[in-house]
């Protein structure tokens, strides 16, 4: 691994995000080529962290564009704040300005609402980071103005003329795949799968955000968590989810997996009613005796054994 790709690595585990080669390599990429991510992936595993580990990484600003649908080019650039306008106008009234002078007055920077985008332009002073957070619920309209901001850092406020970014944000993009994206946006970004995480970096996972857990507990939950993952439910838990549950069994003072505990805290990780009624009492009594009798280590090998354990069937 080269120095570059290591220093964001131990960056990154500096501030408690478990990162893999792929993941330090591409953020690596990124500042060296000055490049747009593209992190796609399942809902909850740790993509919108990148962004947030990145500026605490470079002690630098986070500035989140939230996408949702219909969001358009406005609410994320700029708007004119009507009524301080209008208050000044007011104020101006009989003051002897010209017309010309008024407009001038009131369409000046600080009439100015700035949103995200605009936000990490004129940010003064240093490269902040933006994040464009689940880009795929914005529709292709959005996508398309996007691509041009995107391109030239610039934006053109007609009433102000065109204002340049003085430092060039790093910009981090999301999307939970709920629609393809356009070839133009993928090209213009180095592109990153995160996926759910392995057994190995799941323990690491709660080991570090659970700092008390012991080995044994962890190793666990992971366990745990890849079986979970596979079984047939309306919502696949994240590591969010992981997380709070080793939280919550530290809580309960368990030191391992017990099929009641495990029942009674269900809600911790599965955030489907239909989910919990399917799993929780006699086949959560099954998949924890199964998991149980799994020798330490030989996940995820015997891992179809202990979902046909479960119901009765293989995979999703
Ligand atoms: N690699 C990781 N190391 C440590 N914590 C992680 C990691 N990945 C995810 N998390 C935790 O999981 C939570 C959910 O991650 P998030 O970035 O919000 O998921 P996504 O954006 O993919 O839906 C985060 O708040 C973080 O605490
Ligand atoms: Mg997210």
């Amino acid at each position: 691994m080269i120095e570059g790709v290591r220093r964001v690595q131990d960056l990154m585990e500096q501030e408690r995000y478990v990162t893999d080669r792929a993941i330090a390599t591409t953020v690596f990429l990124a500042m060296e080529l000055r490049k747009p991510i593209l992190i796609e992936g399942p809902a909850g595993v740790g993509k919108t962290e990148v962004a947030k580990v990145l500026s605490q990484a470079l002690e630098t600003r986070l500035i989140r564009l939230q996408c949702y649908e219909g969001l358009d080019a406005n609410t994320a650039l700029y708007e004119w704040n009507f009524p301080k306008q209008m208050l000044r106008m007011r104020i101006e009234e009989g003051g002897g300005l010209s017309t010309q002078e008024k407009e001038h007055l009131i369409f000046s920077e600080s009439f100015l609402f700035k949103r995200p985008l605009l936000e990490a332009i004129t940010e003064a002073d240093q490269s902040p980071v933006l994040l464009i957070d689940e880009v795929d619920r914005a529709d292709e309209e959005f996508e398309a103005f996007l691509l041009e901001v995107l391109s030239d850092f610039q934006v053109t406020i007609p009433e102000l003329g065109t204002i340049k970014a003085d430092h060039r944000p790093y910009v981090v993009l999301t999307s939970n795949r709920t629609r393809e994206l356009s070839d133009a946006l993928k090209r213009r970004c180095l592109y990153l799968w995160i996926d759910y995480p392995s057994y190995e970096k799941e323990v690491r996972i709660i080991r570090n955000r659970v700092p008390k857990i012991t080995e044994q507990l962890a190793a666990q939950v992971a366990a745990f968590m890849q079986v979970a993952r596979e079984l047939k439910l309306t919502k696949v838990p994240g590591i969010a989810e992981t997380i709070d549950w080793a939280v919550s069994l530290m809580a309960l003072h368990q030191e391992h997996l017990e099929a009641e505990s495990v029942s009674e805290t269900l809600g911790c990780l599965f955030k489907d009613h239909e989910d919990i009624v399917r799993y929780a009492g006699p086949r959560m009594e099954k998949l924890v005796g199964a998991l149980a009798a799994v020798p330490f280590g030989e996940l995820p090998e015997a891992r179809d054994r202990v979902l046909a354990a479960v119901d009765g069937s293989a995979g999703r």
